[in-house]
Formats: C-alpha cells, structure tokens, sequence
C-alpha cells in the first residue's frame, strides 16, 4: 500500500473530558475550540448535563460552548456509556460535591474496577454502595477529610478523581503513583490558576480558600492516541509519506513515538507551537522496516491505550518484541492482554502473553483470519491497520467500536491509502 496526504486528527479525548468537567462547574459561559465529538465524550457531555450543566451540542469540527452551573443531584441514573474516564473522574467530582447520584455503564464499563477510586474517597470520608467495586456505584454522601494516599497503580484517572474530589471538597491531598501518568489534570490546573504542586511521580494540592472557577477558552489538540492508528498505517505501507497535522506531543503521552524509534521509524515533528495548556506538532511518518522492541515498565504510563498498535506493529517486525509489566490491560475496555495474544494468532501470527508481559514474534506471512474485538475501538483500529499490508485479509467481528474515540476511522484509512 501507499501512504499519501496530510490530515487532522480529532481532539484529545483526556483533554475533552477534563475540559468538560470544569467548565461545566464554572462561572459564565466556556468556550472549547477542537474538543473530541465521539461517544465516550458525549457521555461526559450527557452526565454533565444531567447535572444541570448547559453544554452545546458536540459535533464534528465544531466547538463548544458550555454554560457552568451548580450541580443539582440527578433525575435517574448517571450513563457512562463506554468511557472509565467519565465514571472514574465524576465518582471523583460527586464525591467531591457532596451530590448523592447512581452511576452506570455498558457491559465493558460495568466489568471495570472502580474500587480504585472508591477506596481512597472512601478514605476522605465519602460513602458509596456497589457490588464489589464495580458499576453501577451509588455516591452516598460527600467527602469529609484530606488524604494522603499511595496509588499500587500509575492512573491517571485515579489522580485525577482525587485531585477533582479535593479541589471540589476544599480538602488537602498529597497523591503519589508508581510511574508519572499523563498530567492533562496539572497542566489544566495551571491554566485556570489553582495551586497544585506537582513531583516526579505525585502531586500535593493544599487549598487556602475554596476554589472558585470562572469561565475560560480552550484550545483542544488532537489526540496522539488516535493519530498512533494512522502513523501505524504509514509505517506499514511500501512508500509515500504522511502528515497528520496539530497533535498533541505532551511527553507524558508519547511513548508510542520514541519505541517507534527503537523499532526503526521514526516519526519527525514539525512546526512545534503550544495550544492551550499543551505541547502541539505535526507529525510526518514515513514506511519503514520495523525490527522488535523491548517496552520497560516504566514507559508503559506514556503509551498504554497504544499498545495494540505497536502489538501489531511487532508482528511485521523483525524478532522477538516485549511489553513488560502490561498487566493494565486486562482492565481495559477488554482484556486486552489477552485478546491481542489470541488475535495475532487467530491471523497466523506468533504471540504469547507470559505472567503480566506480552510477547510478539514477528514475521512475513500475510496476516489472515477473523479477529473477535469485544467491542473494543482500540483492538478493532490495530487490527484494522494490520489489515492494509500486502495479501491481508482481516475480518473484524463487528466495525462499530471506533466511533467511542475515532468517528470516521475507517474513512480515514481508506483516504490515506487513495
Ligand atoms: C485516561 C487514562 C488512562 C487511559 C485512558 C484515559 C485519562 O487510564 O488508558 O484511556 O483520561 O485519564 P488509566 O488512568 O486507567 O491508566
């Protein structure tokens, strides 16, 4: 195949729904400029709403105005849809307000754990029923004192619900995790004026009065972990160039970049500026022969949603390719620990997973044979991708998915390849 043009690629979904968040919370009228329109966000959105937040309709290539509000509790149960990044930080932002609400989601969201934010806001105080940690969650009652907490996981949902919970709770927090997360939450803070310090893997937020939030503009980047689907594409293809312009390279995000370095192809930014709170770039891919990679734990927090990409990627490599300590990612919108492994080897590829690591064997063979997603937009787009090299023929079992982070995924694959 052959890569050719120069695209954009929507907004960044961590961003999206933190945006929402907060300027739903603010005084006046806030204005989004590129914010993701994609299921998970339209479910921040409807939430938000269901709260008493005014928030504009999300369309494609379109911003979005939003008009903060007290929060009221909620008529009815809270709908999550798909998206943890909407359960995790509003169990957070509930908690924090003190507002009694039942949360649920779909079959994958349902499957998810939330004790990971539950037992630390349980920990500040706060009350919660749910059958053992899981969806739907009841916030009973609001939180009551500040936390000094240890996170077993690098999350940073699990930052970010806290830091929400303490922020809307007048509360001291100081939170340290494993590996840095991404630190959209910091950068936002900042750019709204709340006191936050931040430390190599922790943050510590010490309010001196409660914090009142006014409206703001926000530029929104696009989101590196869709624009990994694409640049996957180009590396795969015989020749030709892509560009995909305006994406976010915040560095707590783009480990996905520097292993496809390590792998042999590697991507050139150009024309580096900031929007809004984040470093932004073009970024030019180019096909490339991939040789395997060894992925260490403590990268895996700057590329974790990229995983299947850079799976699939491994099994055109040449050699053997690990990702260590990815145990993360059972607990995703699917097993996908498990699901990648069974998948490369559904369509004649060679991989294992051994303890909490995955283990991908490269090789030449055309990939062939049908792919089970569970529903799940991430492994459906790898596998969508593994699907443009020469002689394959992938059948996905179901081509819905994409829409919860990437409308339009499959448009875009077929306009690159013209
Ligand atoms: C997200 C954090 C990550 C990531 C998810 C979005 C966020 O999850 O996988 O897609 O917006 O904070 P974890 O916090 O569970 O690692």
């Amino acid at each position: 195949m052959r890569v050719d043009g120069s695209i954009t690629i929507a907004g960044d979904k961590s961003i999206t729904h933190r945006a929402l968040m907060l300027a739903a919370m603010a005084r006046g009228a806030s204005e989004l400029t590129g914010p993701l329109a994609a299921q998970d966000t339209r479910s921040t959105a409807r939430v938000l709403r269901q709260l008493g937040a005014r928030v504009g309709p999300l369309g494609r290539g379109r911003g979005l105005r939003i008009l903060g509000q007290a929060w009221h509790p909620p008529v009815g149960a809270l709908h999550c849809g798909n998206s943890g990044t909407t359960a995790r930080l509003m169990v957070g932002l509930l908690a924090g307000k003190a507002i009694q609400a039942r949360l649920t989601g779909d079959a994958s969201l349902k499957r998810r754990p939330m004790a990971r934010v539950i037992e630390p806001l349980e920990a500040m105080g706060a009350t919660f029923s749910s059958r053992a940690g899981r969806l739907p969650v009841a916030v009973r009652s609001g939180v009551k004192r500040g936390l000094t907490w240890e996170s077993s996981v690098a999350s940073a949902q699990v930052k970010t619900a806290l830091l929400f919970a303490a922020m809307t709770g007048n509360l001291p927090l100081a939170f340290t995790e494993p590996w840095r997360s991404r630190d959209h939450t910091e950068r936002l803070f900042a750019a709204l004026g709340i006191p936050l310090d931040i430390f190599e893997r922790g943050v510590m937020f010490t309010p001196r009065a409660a914090v009142e939030l006014d409206a703001f503009n926000l530029e929104i980047p696009g989101d590196v972990s869709s624009a990994a689907f694409p640049l996957g594409a180009a590396v795969l293809a015989t020749a030709g160039a892509l560009v995909i312009r305006g994406v976010g390279v915040n560095p707590t995000r783009t480990g996905v970049l520097d292993v496809l370095a390590r792998m042999g192809a590697p991507v050139v930014l150009e024309n580096e500026r900031v929007a809004g709170a984040e470093p932004v770039a073009d970024l030019v891919a180019r096909p490339a022969a991939l040789r395997g990679v060894t992925v260490t734990p403590d990268e895996v927090p700057r590329l974790v949603d990229e995983i299947p990409l850079l799976a699939v990627l491994a099994s055109r490599a040449t050699g053997e390719s690990v990702f260590q300590e990815v145990g993360e990612l059972r607990v995703k919108e699917s097993d996908r620990l498990a699901l990648i492994a069974d998948n490369l080897r559904a369509v004649g590829g060679d991989a294992e997973v051994q303890g909490d690591h995955l283990v991908v064997r490269g090789g030449e063979r055309p990939p062939v044979g049908r792919v089970e997603t569970a529903g799940d937009h991430r492994l459906a787009m790898a596998f969508a991708v593994l699907g443009t090299v020469a002689g394959a023929d992938i059948t996905l079992s179901e081509s819905r998915s994409p829409g919860v982070s990437f409308p339009g995924f499959f448009d875009m694959l077929r306009e690159i390849e013209a």
